[in-house]
């Protein structure tokens, strides 16, 4: 890594894009105060959606998750995870305090392109069926019934704890007649078409059931962060905090609350290339109120390569960074492999996380971001093109990764002011899922970083940022369990 950066640093960029590289830097800066007005931002629009729906930027859906998992969860539960660039189908055996998790078996198929814009009955007669072909395998179909627990990582209206409204799909999802509609009874009826006899206990979004994942082990879990295809956060907040609840009370007297907080806009330090992908998208800025989706446009996994590819095109054009002749494919949306994002034109660089794939090479004539640039992009490269690339990488996923710790920040913040029993001076864990945080080691620690920069030495000794592997399917096990229906069905 040492090599990396010094090989970075101490050669030159390409020349002629030097001015346009300097000037993304400053436009993309993210120095403390711009932090701690983000973070301050967050705090505010938190409580402006606590206090009223439609209050802010931020949704702050009430989960009807009021009891987390406490280990003694016992049963034969099923997890169904729809929410990125993959599906998921689980069924995860419960023992209890003293056994934990005795068994996991999963099924993880990639979602066809052409079911990201299908009908809302297409869509749930591919989950039914994977379902169905996973409840076989497994011996337990036709059976007794199973509860699933449904990850479903879209924002969703919660109606209770087993239905909700889909409100809008995001993260490249066009699926129609699903908006408006309770996404449990669509899985229910293609449930019945498919003849499977099972039935949903608990509808969560993917942070909650990474907060339930975490919390089964951990009890100093309060958040739970999303770095994937898009993002999101949710935390555990006290009912009496919520003045849009007018009076409703669970025995704990505390809740998880989602922010959605794809939506939060203030304060963000935006360029010409944000605004453009925006514009270009499937869902531009166009509804008042918060569908702008900006924050995740400009931090989570689907949109990074796509910044940095107008970027990189902007200086091709204007700055002949890859030389004279003009590299056709970086012309094509998304062409740098949206983390995770598939581009059916494109068969194989889809999955490529390519920045960070470049951001890893330590090799002295950075070889592996020139082959990168030639498979993904069709682009010669020399030394300095590759160095301006991967400057233009860096810049790109430094921000994303300070804002997203900034929002985190915000959120810890909000939880401390608000909250008697304070948290700064005691462990507290935030729970960290997704492909984007998983897989990209400059990610993680820039938004550690930040959190530390704004936190200061003493109180972030105490917050502890952890990966929690794959919580969110555990969890929807695990919250299935908690509401179960039957009771203990082991
Ligand atoms: C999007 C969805 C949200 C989800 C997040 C992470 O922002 O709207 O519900 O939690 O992606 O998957």
């Amino acid at each position: 890594v040492s090599r990396f950066k010094m090989s970075v640093r101490s050669g030159s960029v390409s020349m002629a894009a030097a001015p346009m590289l300097t000037k993304l830097q400053q436009d993309c800066a993210t120095p403390l105060p711009v932090l701690r007005n983000v973070a301050a931002s967050m705090s505010d629009d938190i409580r402006a959606g606590l206090a009223v729906d439609g209050g802010s930027d931020l949704k702050m859906i009430l989960s009807y998750v009021d009891s987390l998992p406490t280990g003694d969860e016992k049963g034969l539960f099923y997890a169904l995870d729809l929410g990125g660039t993959n599906f998921r189908v689980l069924r995860v055996e419960l023992g209890g305090k003293d056994k934990r998790v005795i068994a996991i078996e999963s099924d993880q198929v990639s979602i066809p392109q052409e079911l990201m814009s299908a009908t809302s009955e297409e869509l749930f007669d591919f989950i039914a069926s994977a379902l169905a072909n996973f409840a076989h395998k497994d011996g337990n179909f036709p059976g007794k019934k199973g509860e699933i627990g449904f990850t479903f990582s879209f924002p969703v209206k919660q109606t209770s704890i087993d239905s909700g409204i889909l409100i809008k799909w995001t993260k490249g999802f066009a699926v129609s007649g699903t908006a408006g509609k309770d996404v449990v009874a669509c899985l229910n009826e293609a449930m019945d078409r498919k003849g499977i006899d099972m039935r949903v206990s608990a509808l969560v979004n993917d942070t909650v059931a990474t907060l339930a994942g975490a919390r089964y082990w951990d009890d100093d879990v309060m958040v739970a962060v999303i770095l994937g295809t898009g993002t999101n956060a949710c935390y555990v907040e006290r009912m009496d905090c919520i003045p849009k609840l007018q009076g409703e009370f669970s025995p704990s007297g505390k809740t998880i609350v989602n922010l959605e907080w794809g939506a939060f806009s203030k304060g963000l330090p935006l360029t010409v290339f944000d605004r453009d992908m925006d514009a270009a998208s499937i869902n531009p800025g166009e509804q008042a109120n918060s569908s702008f989706n900006i924050f995740e446009k400009t931090i989570s996994g689907m949109y990074l390569g796509e910044i940095a590819r107008r970027a990189l095109l902007h200086m091709a054009e204007e700055g002949s960074l890859f030389g004279k002749s003009m590299p056709e494919k970086l012309s094509m949306p998304f062409v740098l492999g949206p983390y995770l994002f598939r581009n059916p034109t494109i068969p194989n660089c889809c999955r490529t996380p390519d920045l960070s794939t470049m951001q890893q090479d330590g090799t002295e004539d950075l070889h592996t971001v020139g082959s990168v640039l030639y498979n993904v992009a069709g682009v010669e490269s020399n030394l300095s093109s590759r160095k301006t690339v991967l400057e233009v990488c860096d810049t790109v996923v430094k921000r994303a990764a300070r804002l997203a710790g900034a929002g985190i920040v915000g959120i810890l913040q909000k939880i401390e002011k608000d909250t008697k029993d304070a948290i700064f001076g005691k462990r507290t864990v935030v729970a960290m899922d997704g492909g984007l945080y998983e897989r990209y080691p400059q990610y993680r620690r820039y938004l550690k970083e930040a959190v530390a920069e704004l936190l200061g030495p003493e109180t972030s000794q105490n917050i502890v940022i952890e990966h929690s592997k794959d919580g969110s399917g555990i969890g929807a096990a695990l919250l299935a369990a908690t509401n179960s229906k039957y009771g203990r069905n082991l």
